[in-house]
């Protein structure tokens, strides 16, 4: 079983939409998906038409992985199931702040669902935080989306030393171009500056997409109602090459 992280210090860079179409791509590609939605937003779960309970269960979440298993919503969509988020997700650090053994707690308790899944996506709120580090330690490959501005780069380098401070894997990190507006100088710039300066940089560069856009009013993978367009396809394409990674 592996586990992918949808990552950022930034919102509203496209960690949800990666997390949903990266994982509905995985899915159809057969892999045994499971999404679980980290963020006490609950976006993912709103695209997918998941809600998770009443009952305030966050804080049973690290505890075991039947746990886990008793929150497990089936998608419309074969080979594809969610955790939905609920809003005690909030309290995840305090949580955390509780356990001695914090960083491992999340990859602990993940483990135990590794017959039933061949691949973990986790779609993550935007903090650096006792969760960001469990789920740093938990993920194989940590995929970040990042808007080709400056300030953008900016927030990937503080990710980076984030990294080197608590002598993490940089080489997990796998940053990717979300929203790219070519026609931009700004974009072109530092799209060509970022590639020559970043090893890992993935080479499929998502679109800004009003396809991509418009999932919350269809509600589904953008693949689902655009798959030919560019938007649309740019997450499959996204999804093969980081299958390559995973499995290199
Ligand atoms: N490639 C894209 N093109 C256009 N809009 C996008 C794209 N990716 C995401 N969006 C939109 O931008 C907003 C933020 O995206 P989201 O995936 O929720 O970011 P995050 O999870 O990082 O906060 C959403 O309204 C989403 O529909
Ligand atoms: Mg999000």
């Amino acid at each position: 079983m592996k586990i992918l992280a949808c990552y950022s210090i930034k919102g509203g860079v496209g960690k949800t939409a990666t997390s949903v179409n990266l994982a509905y791509a995985a899915a159809q590609s057969g892999l045994r998906t499971l999404l679980i939605d980290l963020d006490s937003q609950g976006a993912s779960s709103f695209y997918f038409r998941v809600r998770s309970g009443k009952k305030n269960w966050g804080k049973r979440f690290f505890n075991t992985y039947e746990e886990l298993l008793k929150q497990i919503k089936a998608s419309d969509y074969d080979n594809l199931d969610i955790i939905p988020a609920h809003q005690s997700f909030r309290h995840f650090d305090a949580l955390l702040s509780d356990h001695k053994k914090r960083h491992r707690r999340l990859r602990q308790v993940l483990k135990g669902l590794k017959q039933e899944y061949d691949l973990i996506i986790l779609d993550c709120p935007p903090t650096l935080s006792y969760l960001s580090e469990a789920v740093f330690q938990a993920a194989q490959m940590i995929v970040v989306p990042v808007i080709p501005t400056t300030l953008s780069e900016r927030t990937f380098e503080q990710l980076q030393d984030f990294f080197r401070d608590k002598e993490l894997r940089l080489d997990n990190i796998y940053p990717f171009f979300s929203m790219v507006q070519r026609s931009k100088h700004l974009h072109k710039n530092t799209i060509e500056r970022m590639q020559v300066r970043y090893k890992n940089m993935l080479e499929t560069q998502v679109p800004f997409s009003s396809d991509i856009e418009k999932m919350g009013e269809h509600r589904s993978p953008v693949a689902c109602y655009a798959a030919r367009t560019a938007g649309g396809s740019s997450y499959n394409h996204l999804w093969q090459e980081i299958s390559q990674v995973m499995d290199s």
